[in-house]
């Protein structure tokens, strides 16, 4: 960590979430969508530092304490919501409010003040849970620094409250999520699968294309049994042949040029290609890396970025170490 002076940090690296199941199921009163999707975590991390800094001889339990002075130092600002909207923010507001830190203040005056480097290589408003991800490393990052004491039962309810795809980014891993998107199980996946990840140079919001849905599709009754049954089974044709996303077509409408992306992928030997969550990155499933390398070749020109991953990647990584310093990552 830069320029605080801080010996000791805590360390987070998270993974991004891949949907190869979304079934959107219909428009609810609250004016959510119900879902069944099946989720999966991604080789493709971003990282978040935190320290506590403040004056000396003053460190008693910080979850006790009413007051704290917040900052957060983000990599590269391209693209992020302000600060008030970001979701790191609104996750340590969450989890102050659960433990009785009420008076988070985002500028520090006197006293103990909590800062955090936020280091994005997930895509911004891509569809990956990228923004959810860094809210799942906050919460989980300051639950030990502040010594809030919450199992993962409890990391998940404050998750829920700051958004749908926060809950499985605390857990990571392979799991079956149905109302909102925040009721979990976690799902059998043998092995693992290799993707191409494109992303496009202009984002989607979540919300605009929910609402493309309502106006563009109905209610579905695809059922996820055969993605579960290739996860099971670790065969990634089955799964590629799999593949599905409800919200597709209401991402379409919005850019017709992603369903002429999609169909480029399939062309270019993908076994199944999908839309990731509400998009707009395409997800391109294949037979293993050397495969996935291959058709990350073969499409990279069509795209603003390509990379190779592989899923599942596990949940939030946390380490206590020394800080980055000068020549941090
Ligand atoms: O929960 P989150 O804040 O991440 O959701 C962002 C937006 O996506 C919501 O405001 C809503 O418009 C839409 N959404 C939805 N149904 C879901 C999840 C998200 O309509 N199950």
């Amino acid at each position: 960590m830069r320029d605080v002076g801080l010996d000791s940090v805590l360390r987070v690296r998270v993974p991004a979430k891949i949907n190869l199941f979304l079934g959107v199921r219909g428009l609810r009163a609250d004016g959510y969508h119900e879902l069944v999707t099946v989720m999966q975590t991604v080789s493709l991390y971003d990282a978040l530092e935190v320290g506590l800094t403040g004056p000396p001889g003053r460190g008693h339990h910080p979850a006790a304490r009413k007051h704290m002075g917040i900052e957060l130092r983000v990599d590269d600002l391209d693209g992020l919501p302000a600060p008030d909207d970001n979701l790191v923010l609104q996750a340590a507001r969450a989890l102050g409010s659960r433990v009785g830190l009420t008076e988070l203040a985002s500028v520090a005056a006197e006293g103990p003040r909590t800062v955090i480097d936020l280091s994005k290589r997930i895509p911004i408003a891509g569809g990956m849970a990228g923004g959810s991800a860094d809210a799942a490393a906050t919460l989980v990052a300051l639950n030990e620094l502040w010594r809030c004491e919450l199992d993962r039962e409890g990391l998940k309810e404050v998750a829920a409250e700051v958004g749908s795809d926060v809950p499985f980014c605390v857990i990571g891993g392979t799991a079956i999520a149905t109302g909102r998107g925040t009721s979990l199980a976690q799902v059998l996946c043998r092995g693992s699968f290799s993707w191409v990840v494109c992303t496009a140079g202009t984002p989607l919001q979540t919300a605009e294309v929910y609402r493309a849905w309502d106006r563009t599709s109905r209610p579905s009754e695809v059922e996820p049994d055969a993605v579960l049954t290739a996860l099971r089974s670790q065969d990634p044709v089955a799964l590629g042949a799999a593949l599905h996303n409800d919200l597709e077509a209401a991402a379409f409408a919005l850019r017709p040029e992603l369903a002429e992306a999609r169909a480029a992928l399939l062309d270019a030997g993908a076994l199944g290609a999908v839309l990731s969550g509400s998009g707009p990155t395409l997800l391109a499933l294949c037979a293993d890396p050397e495969a996935a390398r291959v058709l990350a070749d073969r499409v990279r020109a069509d795209h603003s970025d390509v990379v190779v991953t592989r899923s599942p990647a596990g949940g939030p990584d946390l380490e206590r170490g020394p800080a980055w310093g000068a020549g941090r990552r």
